[in-house]
């Protein structure tokens, strides 16, 4: 255990000092924060905690984290801390175009540099709408303070006519409908007001609630906080029992680097794919072990696929359930407790000493949503790594969300160059796409879509929907959204944008998916290819200028995480006051 330091060891001491020895900085810095109205008690020798709060009008996920830092400060004053909120950028899933991926990297560069240039002895941080929590969490870890993340929290479940609804998974699959002619505008209008009923991420096993988890089972979030519904009275008390923990963090100098470790990003890994969680969570967690010093590989995710059983019965990997059911069935405490041998119970959390203390006493309290050892979900986790020359940087699919006669498949590919291409001509009749064709979309990746758009559950074209055509082998560089399902195979690497041999295939070409060998093959002769190569000619930059420029010179591929370079590189930052 690590002891508590003095307050004259607090990062923050450097800024404020106490009297005429600290120098005149320091009067300086204790003078304006009289200016914000501090009594020098309130703050002089306690440990300062930056509040990150990416809350925003624009974004329905956080709109309640307002409030909630309001309960984590009052947390942080009972433990006798002083709290400063910090309002950073909002990544909103839903509004932020062309995808919010392509600004993660920013907001974790702005979480490291605001952390790092400001008096900040830890921080706790408010997110949780897909790339937030990774965002937050990468940005963290570079600077290695004391941390504690608060999880925004799923919404509560939707509700139209009877039925439970999921975000994004039925919004979807009543988008089908409609286009099929199955409903109307009327029903598409009560749909609109029914999907997402209270603030709160998305409360599928979508890509919110699955990093959430990831960073619970990191060991960053009090115990048990990733399920509690957004609105829950407990999720005002779970932020205000972060504020304390952060407290006592900051006293023992608890840095995310004693939990960042290379067996909490098993462990991470282990909930994902047991969790049936969302193909995302392999860029995001390779870069965010990336910031921690730790490797962590596509192939740890295939390795440890074949191990992990699906357990959560939750949508759209298992279904039918929502995230609050699977908070009153146990959260994920009680999830880890049936795995508890596949974890590495003995690294610390912020709450306590090891993972097996704070599982003590974790119960399951509804088999059918938190699915026992012996009647899982899945035998297998979610997403398997796919290796061939279509990928030979690799490939995901996720496998439990799509029909399986389509795990094992050839068939003719059709072609998109891009996204607006697609949507122009998939209805097409002319292209005489039938239902074992293999749908092709490039120029999606990290640098040519650019940000590596969701674009990757390509659209049934409207004939084969009326035929009741469900599924297809669809194949791109993009990502698809966590609420999303089918036979996709995504964050084909390298991309196609920067000459990878997805740019290659033609329509007509033959394609052969198959799941349990882990391949992707394009059917078609390395001479071939070869030519087909020398007359390759790489697109125009797109951005000629400003962030996406920065963006495109510095993104790295879907493999390794498509952090920036020179963020995700090896090397020190100095201290802003050290030395
Ligand atoms: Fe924010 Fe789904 S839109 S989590
Ligand atoms: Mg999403």
């Amino acid at each position: 255990m690590v002891g508590v330091r003095r307050p004259e060891e607090y990062r923050s001491h450097q800024w404020y000092g106490s009297g005429i020895s600290s120098g005149l900085r320091s009067f300086s810095h204790r003078a304006r924060t009289r200016q914000l109205g501090y009594l020098p008690e309130e703050h002089l020798g306690k440990p300062v905690v930056a509040i990150l709060n990416t809350w925003s009008d624009i974004n329905p996920c956080h709109q309640h984290l307002r409030d909630r830092a309001q309960a984590v400060k009052r947390g942080v004053w009972q433990a006798g801390g002083f709290p400063l909120e910090f309002p950073v950028a909002t990544l909103s899933e839903t509004f932020q175009k062309p995808t919010p991926m392509l600004y993660r990297n920013m907001l974790a560069m702005e979480t490291e540099e605001l952390l790092r240039s400001y008096p900040v002895d830890g921080a706790v941080l408010l997110g949780g709408c897909d790339k937030s929590t990774p965002a937050l969490l990468m940005g963290a870890a570079s600077v290695d303070l004391p941390t504690v993340f608060v999880p925004a929290g799923p919404m509560l479940p939707g509700h139209w006519r009877g039925e439970t609804l999921g975000s994004g998974t039925d919004m979807w699959k009543y988008w089908d409908d409609r286009r099929a002619g199955l409903i109307g505008d009327c029903e598409l209008a009560e749909l609109e007001s029914g999907l997402a009923r209270s603030p709160g991420h998305c409360m599928t096993m979508g890509t919110a609630s699955t990093l959430t988890a990831a960073a619970e089972a990191l060991g960053v979030t009090v115990p048990g906080a990733s399920s509690i519904p957004a609105v829950d009275s407990g999720h005002d008390r779970m932020a205000a029992a972060s504020g304390i923990r952060i407290v006592d963090l900051v006293r023992r100098d608890v840095r995310l680097s004693r939990l960042l470790t290379a067996e909490a990003f098993e462990d991470a890994v282990t909930t994902v794919l047991g969790l049936g969680g969302s193909t995302n969570a392999v860029i995001h967690l390779i870069a965010m072990a990336g910031r921690a010093g730790v490797r962590l590989t596509l192939d740890d995710f295939d390795r440890i696929a074949r191990k992990v059983p699906v357990l959560a019965n939750v949508r759209p990997g298992g279904g039918p359930y929502l995230m609050e059911d699977f908070h009153f069935a146990g959260g994920l405490p009680g999830f880890l407790s049936r795995i508890t041998d596949l974890l590495h119970l003995d690294r610390p959390t912020v709450a306590h000493p090891t993972l097996r203390e704070q599982l003590a006493g974790a119960l399951v309290h509804n088999d059918d949503v938190i699915r026992t050892r012996t009647n899982p979900v899945a035998a297998e986790g979610g997403v398997a790594v796919l290796r061939g020359n279509l990928c030979p940087d690799g490939a995901v699919v996720k496998h439990i969300a799509a029909e399986p006669h389509l795990l094992r498949h050839t068939g003719p590919a059709v072609v998109f160059d891009d996204y607006k291409a697609m949507q122009r001509t998939i209805n097409d009749p002319a292209l005489g796409i039938t239902a074992d064709h293999v749908l092709v979309l490039r120029n999606a990746g990290p640098k040519g879509g650019p940000g590596m758009p969701e674009y990757g559950m390509l659209p049934i074209p409207d004939h084969l929907l009326k035929q009741g055509v469900r599924d297809m082998v669809r194949i791109s560089d993009a990502r698809m959204s966590g609420t999303s399902y089918g036979a996709c195979v995504l964050h084909i690497a390298p991309e196609s944008y920067v000459g990878g041999p997805l740019a290659l295939v033609r329509s007509g070409d033959l394609i052969t998916l198959d799941v349990a060998a882990r391949t992707l093959r394009l059917e078609v002769s390395d001479e071939e290819l070869a030519e087909r190569r020398a007359a390759w000619t790489p697109p125009p930059e797109r951005y000629e200028r400003g962030y996406g420029a920065l963006y495109a010179e510095q993104i790295t591929q879907a493999d390794t995480g498509c952090d920036f370079a020179f963020l995700a590189r090896p090397g020190t930052v100095p201290d802003p006051y050290a030395g």
